[in-house]
């Protein structure tokens, strides 16, 4: 059980990167909590310290969710666990960074929206699904111009594609229920978002410069 409980911690502590803040502030001295939408994300990092600063964190918050999630291989390797229990150690460990991602130990347990970890998870447990829902991202961003939006309907996404396309359906009832259980998380990390966009103040983004009025 011990190796279990260091690689839930480990999974965590990834999660808990956080680096936005840490990219900002040491390389442009800028808090990304205090501009923007204040949210310690890549979409965030983009709006605030532009694209370079922006793909950094991207990619780096992908890598943990990756890396969180591929723990499970490795507890696998060293027979830690059976491999009938593989998936189920790959969610938990995802969920954990997702979570680490949201409340994070360097940030007094606040942090980002968990999308971009969310993303390297989804890719660690199957990245054909998870290729799939960055096309849903791309689409809905281009046509309603707001990124929480397209990260809400990717999240759904994952979970629909696996329950609902053949090629794709799993006898993995948890991942499943795991996919839906972290929509809702999204969901849930979006709320002001949600508002925002009800309100009609949500930020704009423009992934193709021509599309600005
Ligand atoms: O990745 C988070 C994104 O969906 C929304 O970010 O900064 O617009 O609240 P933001």
């Amino acid at each position: 059980i011990a190796p279990l409980i260091i690689a839930v911690i480990l999974a965590y502590l990834l999660g808990s990167i956080p680096t936005a803040v840490w990219l900002g502030r040491s390389m442009y001295g800028i808090d990304v909590r205090e501009h923007g939408s204040g949210n310690s994300g890549a979409t965030n990092t983009f709006r605030v310290l532009g694209k370079r600063a922006g793909i950094i964190v991207m990619l780096a918050d992908i890598i943990k969710g990756m890396v969180a999630t591929s723990i499970a291989i490795l507890l696998f390797r060293l027979n830690f666990i059976e491999e009938q229990n593989l998936v189920t150690a790959k969610l938990i460990l995802g969920v954990v960074a997702v979570k680490g991602h949201i409340f994070s130990a360097f940030l007094n347990f606040k942090g980002g929206k968990g999308v971009a970890t969310l993303l390297g998870m989804m890719i660690a447990i199957h990245y054909e699904v998870a290729l799939l829902c960055i096309v849903v991202f791309i689409i809905t961003l281009l046509i309603s111009k707001y990124v929480s939006l397209a990260s809400i309907i990717s999240a759904l996404a994952f979970p629909t594609f696996l329950l609902f396309i053949p090629r794709f359906q799993t006898n993995e009832p948890l991942l499943i229920i795991f996919g839906f259980f972290l929509f809702i998380v999204i969901v849930w990390t979006h709320n002001k978002n949600i508002k925002r966009i009800a309100d009609g103040e949500e930020n704009k983004t423009y992934i193709i410069k021509s599309q600005k009025k």
